[in-house]
Order: structure tokens, then C-alpha cells, then sequence
């Protein structure tokens, strides 16, 4: 149940740091989080009091053009989390590893991190995986740098999962539950549950003493996140079920255009106003 003193209290912070995750869990005040690509989406949502700010490789299918996240590079994300860092004064940033850059050992694992921190000045990485990845985030979080874990669907392997497919149900809550000790016990700071159903993301909400983070797994975790662009209704073709729209961007936009090109093709812009005296 949220606390209003608290999150006013949350709401009033000068900077997000790890520990106000984990007093929001404590006080009962949900996390919001959005993804961000760029300078200026990251300043409005800052501005607006969005908790973390996640750099994600879904920039993929967003920004860089792919069909899927699995030909994200470190390098094509490191500019994108610059850019975001520099934009805001209050939100947590959370650069995101892509496929490709832990997998191997903790010790690449290490050296991606050290890359984000060092070149981009986000605050934390996050990367895919419950079991699998614990020896990872250990290695990362003995260096000093925050991470958040990822479970349930992990786009990185959608592959190797079959699809795009929901996670954790029926008897597959105990391997959600397993990942999530897994990550946490290695010292995640939080975690994120994508794509679970409600009842075994409220499970693993309980039992874990850090906070879950949902991307589609219903109202009983400790906040929300959504992909920008979805939430912005810019993204065309198929948004997930759990997504909802709170602005029509695409329209918007696509008026603005059209506009804009009838205006210069019948010569109504540019108008005086916008033009240069001599
Ligand atoms: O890259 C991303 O946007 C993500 C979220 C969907 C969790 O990983």
C-alpha cells in the first residue's frame, strides 16, 4: 500500500540512488521506470519524477533499426546512455548489457560494466539471466557497481525460449523463484520480472527482500516499467497486452508532418514571422 508521506518524501529526493529502492520497498511507494533513448525524452521524464531511467537494448528496435535486440553493441549503446546521463538530475540510469557482453565469464562481464561507468556515467548496468548470470553479478556488484537483474522473459534469449513467450507459469514459478534468490543473493539491488503472471510475480515480491521491478507481470511487485515508445504510442505494429498507451505520439506526429508539407508545398510556411530582416 503506498504511503503518501513517503512518497512525497521519494518524490522530494535530489538524487536516486540504490537505498530509495530499497526504503521504497520497505515504506510500500511503487517505482516507476521508463525506458530512454536520448537527451531530451530523458529530461521530460526526469522532470516528471520518473524514478530510473533504463538505457535498454530494446533501443534495437527502437532506434537503431534491428528486428530484435541481439544485434545491440556495447558500442552503439554507450553514446545513447551518455546522452541520457547528461539530461537529468534526479533519475536513476540503468545501462543496459547487451547480447554478447557477459555471457562468457564474469570476468567480460566486468569489463562491459566498466565501460558503461566509465564512458557514460549511468549509475548502474543491468543484465539478463537468474542462475545462469549470478556469477556475473557477483563480480560486478564486488567492483562497486549497482546491479539490475533481469528474469522470466529475457528478450537476449528469445530464441532459445521459443518465442516470445510468458514465463514462470504453473510449475515454471520455481525456476522464476530460483533465479530471483540467485540474483539476489549474488547482490542484485533489484530485479526485473518480465512477462510472469501476476501470481508468481507476487510470490517471488514476497519472498525477496529486494525490489521487483515489472515489465508485465501485474500490480503485486514494487514498480512498473514500460518501453517508451510503447507507452508513447510510437511504436506501430504489435504492442504487448500489458502495455498501456498514455499518449498517441504516432498521430501527433504524423498530423504535424502532414501539415508541414502542405504548408511548404502552398508556400504558407515559411510565413514573415519566420523569416530575417536584412
Ligand atoms: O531493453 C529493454 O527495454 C528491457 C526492458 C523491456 C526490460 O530490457
Amino acid at each position: 500500500m503506498t504511503d503518501p508521506t513517503a512518497a512525497a518524501a521519494q518524490a522530494n529526493l535530489k538524487r536516486v540512488r540504490t537505498r530509495h529502492f530499497q526504503s521504497a520497498k520497505q515504506n510500500g511507494v511503487k517505482i516507476t521506470g521508463l525506458t530512454s533513448y536520448d537527451q531530451l525524452t530523458a529530461s521530460i521524464f526526469d522532470a516528471a519524477g520518473i524514478d530510473f531511467l533504463l538505457v535498454g537494448d530494446s533501443a534495437g528496435n527502437n532506434v537503431l533499426g534491428y528486428d530484435t535486440t541481439l544485434p545491440v553493441s556495447v558500442d552503439e549503446l554507450i553514446p545513447l546512455t551518455r546522452a541520457v546521463a547528461g539530461a537529468v538530475s534526479r533519475a536513476f540510469v540503468v545501462a543496459d548489457m547487451p547480447f554478447g557482453s557477459y555471457e562468457t565469464g564474469a570476468d567480460e562481464a566486468l569489463h562491459t560494466a566498466f565501460r558503461f561507468m566509465k564512458e557514460t556515467n549511468a549509475h548502474a548496468v543491468k543484465l539478463e539471466g537468474g542462475v545462469r548470470s549470478a556469477e556475473q553479478i557477483r563480480r560486478i556488484v564486488s567492483a562497486g557497481i549497482p546491479v539490475m537483474a533481469h528474469i522470466g522473459f529475457t528478450p537476449q534469449s528469445e530464441h532459445g525460449l521459443g518465442g516470445h513467450l510468458i514465463q514462470g507459469r504453473g510449475e515454471g514459478v520455481e525456476q522464476l523463484l530460483a533465479d530471483a534468490h540467485a540474483v539476489e543473493d549474488a547482490g542484485a539491488f533489484a530485479v526485473v520480472l518480465e512477462m510472469v503472471p501476476s501470481a508468481s510475480a507476487a510470490r517471488v515480491t514476497k519472498e525477496l527482500r529486494i525490489p521487483t521491478i515489472g515489465v508485465g507481470a501485474g500490480p503485486h511487485v514494487d514498480g512498473q516499467l514500460l518501453v517508451w515508445t510503447d507507452w508513447a504510442g510510437l511504436t506501430t505494429g504489435r504492442i504487448p497486452k500489458f502495455v498501456k498507451q498514455y499518449a498517441n505520439l504516432g498521430s501527433v506526429l504524423m498530423e504535424a508532418a502532414t501539415a508541414y508539407r502542405s504548408d511548404v508545398a502552398d508556400g504558407a510556411y515559411p510565413a514573415p514571422e519566420h523569416e530575417y530582416e536584412d
